[in-house]
């Protein structure tokens, strides 16, 4: 390359251009560009941007966690079995901090079960006999608690009217009782630590509130106006909110589910 041809290049670089404009005036060349003209636009603004959303960025692999962590200590005195705790580990299922989880509110307590023969529950139907035939021996109860061992424990002999039956005796007694066994479920308290993260974006976010005072989350109860960042829901709290009390709740069912 010689030296005249990049001066060419260079003095090129300053020259000043104007271009020449042919107007046709005919009107199916101007009807064809604009038609032509308004399919871009169209393509442009219906396609790309309301249809596919290209100004948008999607993020493929969201990276979030729950976690939950149930407190809570009851102690029940029972006339059948004396007093007993209970704790997290024994009344949440399953016990190790899932996004899905069950509470126990009320259970039935039937104590000294063990394998013998027994009469069967007279609220049991297939249970009922008035006679020995009634119970054929090796036949399990519809609906009832063992197999029929082919007595009848007859009613005239001032006895239950109902078949005995080989199983787990004394059989389950099926009224609950009035009070609602762990009522005081009310007051536990549910932690819930929710964690996501846009890794495409470099952005996190968690609904723990980061605060400078470590005893912040050992204090608070989460309340919309006074604590709206507290992650530690009161379990009374949350059956409210769905409209319900919780000790309807708790007699009316025997395991509150609670999904996060
Ligand atoms: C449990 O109840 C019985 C009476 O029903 C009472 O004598 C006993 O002291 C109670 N135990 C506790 C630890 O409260
Ligand atoms: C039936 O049992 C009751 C109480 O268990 C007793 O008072 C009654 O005398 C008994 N009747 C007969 C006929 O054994
Ligand atoms: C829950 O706690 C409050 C105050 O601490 C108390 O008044 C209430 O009786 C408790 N509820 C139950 C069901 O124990
Ligand atoms: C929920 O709590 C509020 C405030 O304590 C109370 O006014 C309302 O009656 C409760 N709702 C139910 C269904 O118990």
């Amino acid at each position: 390359m010689g030296m005249s041809t990049l001066k060419k290049i260079l003095l090129g670089a300053f020259d000043y251009k104007t271009e020449k404009y042919v107007i046709a005036e005919s009107k199916k060349v101007g009807i064809l560009y604009r038609v032509i003209q308004l399919c871009i636009i169209g393509y442009l603004i219906g396609w790309v941007f309301v249809t596919k959303k290209g100004y948008q960025a999607v993020e493929e692999s969201i990276q979030s966690s729950v976690m939950t962590k149930v407190k809570g200590v009851v102690s029940i005195n029972s006339s059948d079995t004396g007093f007993s705790m209970w704790g997290p580990e024994d009344y949440v299922i399953p016990p190790h901090g899932d996004a899905n989880l069950f509470i126990t509110t009320n259970f039935i307590e039937t104590p000294n079960q063990k394998l013998d023969n027994c009469a069967e529950s007279f609220k049991v139907l297939d249970g009922r006999c008035s006679d020995d035939d009634d119970c054929p021996p090796g036949e399990a109860v519809t609906a009832g608690h063992g197999i029929k061992t082919g007595r009848c424990l007859k009613k005239d002999r001032n006895d239950t009217g109902t078949c005995e039956i080989h199983g787990w005796c004394p059989v389950e007694r099926s009224q609950k009782s009035n009070v609602p066994q762990l009522g005081k479920a009310e007051n536990f308290t549910i932690y819930i630590k929710n964690f996501i993260r846009f890794p495409r974006f470099s952005f996190s976010k968690s609904n723990v509130l980061e605060t400078q005072d470590m005893n912040y989350l050992q204090r608070c109860n989460y309340d919309e106006s006074v604590h709206p960042y507290c992650p530690i829901f009161r379990l009374g709290d949350i059956i409210n909110k769905t409209g319900h009390r919780f000790q309807d709740m708790a007699q009316a069912v025997s395991i509150l589910f609670v999904s996060v």
